[in-house]
């Protein structure tokens, strides 16, 4: 098992990928979407905004998981974590929580701050999440789960609110992504 920073050469092969997880565990809608989501992520945002990562086994991408930028006012340096997908034999064996602490190191050597997401809590707590509401920091987009929106600080115990409205990358920019 290799973990690996993404090339946009392997745009197609990371996308087929996160189609075939999401069909797997949501149906095939939701799994058009997310790989829609990840193909317009990796293809439509600057390189400044975005940090991807791979997970090899013998050559073969099996995982992926990709951060970009939330923009505040305050100039704070967060990152988004969405979408993270695990090929679907080869979930449940740690695999999930390795690339995304790899993820996350990666975040904190390059002086990120803070890393959000929206997901499932129960899962993202093993990894350091820890629930958030927006009168912590505000979402870029109305949230449907607001139960959904977590964070950790990457430079200190707690979580500091931080004031003001927030905004996310255009890939990001759809309500029904939220
Ligand atoms: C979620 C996902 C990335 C986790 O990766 P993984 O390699 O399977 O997870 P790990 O083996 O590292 O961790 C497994 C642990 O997380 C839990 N877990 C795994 N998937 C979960 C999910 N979708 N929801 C809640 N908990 C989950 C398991 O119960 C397990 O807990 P345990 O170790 O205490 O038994 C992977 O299962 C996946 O790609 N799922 C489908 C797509 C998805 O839901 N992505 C996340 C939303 S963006």
């Amino acid at each position: 098992m290799e973990f690996l920073t993404f090339q946009s050469s392997k745009s197609e092969e990371i996308k087929k990928l996160f189609t075939k997880v999401f069909s797997d565990s949501e149906g095939q809608a939701e799994g058009e979407l997310i790989g829609n989501l990840t193909y317009d992520i990796m293809t439509v945002t600057d390189a400044q905004d975005l940090y991807g990562f791979i997970a090899t086994e013998n050559e073969q991408i099996i995982g992926g998981i990709f951060f970009t930028r939330l923009t505040f006012q305050s100039g704070v340096n967060a990152f988004l974590l969405s979408p993270v997908a695990i090929h679907t034999s080869y979930q449940g064996k740690g695999i999930g929580q390795k690339l995304i602490n790899f993820g996350i190191n990666h975040l904190k050597e390059n002086r990120v701050s803070i890393v959000f997401t929206y997901g499932d809590p129960n899962f993202y707590s093993k990894v350091g999440f820890k629930l958030i509401t927006e009168k912590i920091a505000k979402a870029p987009l109305k949230l449907t789960y607001p139960e959904g929106w977590l964070a950790q600080s990457l430079d200190g115990d707690e979580v500091e609110p931080i004031a003001g409205i927030s905004y996310c990358v255009e890939a990001f920019n759809k309500p029904e992504i939220w």
